[in-house]
């Protein structure tokens, strides 16, 4: 089965990260979201993707390189703007020739991955499946109202007034059938072409389009709080692996990962948590759920339930939690009487205790 990998997109909703880099290398786990993905579709037997990148193609065609070690073929399509996700298909219906493939929506993480969903597509073979998944906030997805069979009998895409509250989740498998569909929708009221509608019209013309129920979690990590809460579920599967050094007045406590060439001294850890390549952890406290990226430096700092990106530096500051501090920033600590000092970019969310 070959795959359309959607990796366009503003990511308006993680700015200020988004400023500097595409939503799909934002890490997760110390890995770029995408990469979860592509792995995850690799293992499900996928050879073939063609991966879909807007105004930030250079960046994610530098991360991903040539896919070798994913076990995929890529080939990159450039989106003038974010048109929609059945724009997408129309994007790639070259490369998709008349094969069966599955659209992975490249901000998606499921913990079981694909293998059993393809599985179940391929026994049936319907003309579209979805993947599906209860929330308690339909209204912020595309949402699907099923028969007692698992049929699809009705799609909307984030009603004010659900009627379901089974949301489409980012992996679709299709037959051949929906480039017809696709090709004959219009635009919808927010200027997208919606892969919802599409699947609307193949229900509404009597095709069998079918929901899968996800096995394990699943997170659109669209938010910021997605982000850590995503964060957080990869590492509860962490297993410990020091390749780093540890001197012998730090402990470590649970899962802990030591990435090769950093250095922790004189620190408390406890896991599950990652400590990136080549970073120092000086005299401070790392808490749960905390990845640490690449070369970042931690002194005298106490943090948890947070991401730092690489290059980040947290000096004298205690306390730091639920937070996303990105790459190369500095935090620090204000001398006596000295006030809070802060230098915010564009579209930043700070919280300092009142
Ligand atoms: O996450 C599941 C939801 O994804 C579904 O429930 C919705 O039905 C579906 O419309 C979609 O909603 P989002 O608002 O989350 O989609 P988003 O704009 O975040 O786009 C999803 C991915 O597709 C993201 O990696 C960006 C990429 N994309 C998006 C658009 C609109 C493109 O590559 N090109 C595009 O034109």
């Amino acid at each position: 089965m070959k795959s359309l990998v959607l990796a366009g997109g503003m990511g308006t909703r993680l700015r200020p990260l988004t400023h500097a880099m595409p939503k799909q290398l934002v890490p997760v786990a110390n890995k770029p979201v995408l990469f979860h993905g592509l792995e995850q579709l690799g293992r499900a037997g996928v050879t073939e993707a063609a991966v879909v990148v807007g105004d930030w193609h250079r960046e994610i065609r530098a991360a991903v390189g040539d896919g070798s070690r994913f076990g995929l073929e890529i080939t990159w399509l450039r989106q003038e703007a974010p048109f929609g996700l059945a724009h997408c298909v129309l994007l790639a219906r070259d490369f998709l020739a008349d094969d069966d493939f599955v659209m992975y929506l490249g901000d998606n993480v499921f913990s079981d991955g694909l293998t059993g969903l393809a599985d179940t597509f391929r026994k049936r073979r319907p003309a579209a499946q979805v993947a599906v998944v209860r929330v308690p906030n339909p209204e912020e997805y595309g949402i699907v109202e099923t028969g007692p069979d698992g049929r699809v009998t009705a799609l909307q895409e984030k009603p004010r007034r659900p009627r379901s509250d089974l949301a489409v989740a980012g992996a679709y498998f299709f037959s051949p059938l929906v480039h017809d569909a696709v090709a004959r929708i219009e635009p919808s009221l927010r200027g997208e072409w919606e892969i919802t509608d599409a699947l609307q019209l193949l229900v509404a013309e009597g095709h069998e389009v079918r929901a899968a129920e996800i096995t394990g979690w699943w997170r659109d990590t669209g938010r910021i709080d997605d982000i850590l809460d995503c964060n957080r579920l990869l590492l509860d599967r962490l297993e410990t692996s020091v390749e780093g050094s540890v001197d012998r007045a730090s402990t470590l406590l649970g899962p802990v990962v030591v990435e090769p060439g950093a250095r922790i001294v004189r620190s408390h850890l406890r896991g599950p948590l990652i400590v990136g390549a080549g970073t120092l952890v000086e005299d401070s406290y790392v808490g749960p759920h905390t990845s640490i990226g690449a070369d970042c430096v931690l002194t005298d700092a106490g943090l948890a339930h947070t991401i730092l990106l690489d290059r980040a530096t947290v000096t004298d500051v205690n306390g730091i939690h639920g937070s996303v501090i990105g790459r190369s920033a500095r935090v620090g600590s204000s001398p006596p009487g000295g006030g809070h000092r802060l230098v915010v970019g564009d579209h930043t969310e700070l919280r300092v205790l009142a």
